[in-house]
């Protein structure tokens, strides 16, 4: 029995591969390379020592997509295929709401056709909104999304309900991505945004190798302890364990719809990060303070009680590691 990854060779189905495939699954993975490359196929095989096959195809080609169910025994489907540019989704929103959820439709309905009704989902923080109380548990109000590519989470998870109340013999997860930074440790895979990057991470990383000047502080004036914005940054193997874990119950436990945040439970502002990486790499991150960027709110931090209980999970790794693996990656990649 083996699990399809669609989109596994991007940042987060790369890493979580690597996870599926230590703890000893059979992984299959497909990808159309819109924002990936073929490269990292091999390391991944080279950081696990292990095999996997391959299809390259879009997942919104139904005809292909179903050749992979037909040729092979899929137990479930861990999907990471999906568009995920913020400022991109406002002007494309055509391109957003058809890749992500006509996508994942198909996904679905080849997935009933196949009999195979195990289905994690890549939801995001994103989907709280505007959140009216911190930390944000699993049960706070969802909605208020204020870009295409949120809004693609947020109907996608109420199509997962949708589905579960309609055949509970689904077994369904949505893990909610709080800030995903960091790369494996190896430095063979991380995060490779095209063109010039919106999410802070890669862009400091970006100044401190001189391909940038200097990082823009989006507001210095919310009400946070220095004032810039405060998020839940979580290593990406630390999120790639939870997915590991989250499977672990679908296939274990009896069925159902399950929800998680996959956060550490501690926000850092835009300062804290910047000081935490010059600290991590000994890099100088110049920055000077910019206008608050539209859509941003002042504060969004998990309550990962939930997962800790119900999936063991725990997010493990520092601030400092996901600083340095950061860094690492970019050093290893362009050398
Ligand atoms: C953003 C998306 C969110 C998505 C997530 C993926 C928005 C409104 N939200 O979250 O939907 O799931 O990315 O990781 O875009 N910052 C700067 N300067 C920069 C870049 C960012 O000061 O050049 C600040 C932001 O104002 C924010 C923090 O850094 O306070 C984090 O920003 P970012 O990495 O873009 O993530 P989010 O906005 O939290």
């Amino acid at each position: 029995m083996a699990i399809l990854l669609p989109g596994g060779a991007g940042y987060i189905g790369s890493h979580t591969a690597i996870e599926l495939l230590k703890s000893g699954k059979e992984i299959i993975i497909v990808d159309n390379f819109s924002n990936s490359k073929p490269e990292v196929l091999n390391k991944i095989k080279q950081i696990t020592g292990k095999e996997f096959k391959f299809y390259e195809l879009d997942y919104l080609d139904k005809e292909k997509l179903e050749k992979v169910f037909k040729e092979n025994k899929i137990d479930a489907v861990l999907n990471f295929a999906g568009y995920k540019a913020v400022g991109e989704s406002v002007q494309k929103p055509i391109e957003y709401y058809t890749n992500n959820i006509s996508g994942c439709l198909v996904l679905l309905d080849v997935m009933r056709k196949y009999g195979c009704k195990k289905f994690i989902f890549s939801s995001s923080a994103t989907v709280y909104g505007d959140p009216e109380t911190i930390p944000l548990t699993e049960e706070c109000k969802t909605g208020g999304t204020t870009n295409p590519y949120g809004t693609t989470k947020l109907f996608i998870e109420q199509i997962l309900k949708d589905i579960y109340t309609s055949d509970n013999t689904w077994d369904i997860c949505i893990l909610r991505y709080f800030n995903p930074v960091g790369a494996h440790e190896s430095g063979l895979i991380g995060e490779e945004p095209q063109g010039i990057p919106n999410n802070l991470m890669p862009y400091i990383v970006r100044v401190a190798s001189g391909q940038l000047k200097e990082l823009s502080v989006f507001g210095n004036d919310y009400d946070t302890h220095d004032g810039t914005g405060v998020r839940d940054y979580i290593h990406v193997v630390d999120l790639a364990k939870g997915h590991v874990l989250a499977l672990d119950k679908l296939e274990n436990e009896q069925k159902g719809l399950y929800i998680y945040n996959l956060g550490t439970g501690t926000g850092y502002s835009v300062l804290d990060m910047v000081k935490a990486f010059e600290n991590a790499t000994g890099k100088k991150v110049p920055y000077k303070i910019a206008p608050r960027r539209a859509g941003d709110i002042a504060t969004c931090y998990a309550e990962p009680k939930k997962a800790k209980e119900e999936l063991g999970w725990v997010a493990q790794k520092t601030l400092e590691d996901m600083c340095k693996d950061s860094w690492n990656y970019i050093e290893k990649s362009q050398a």
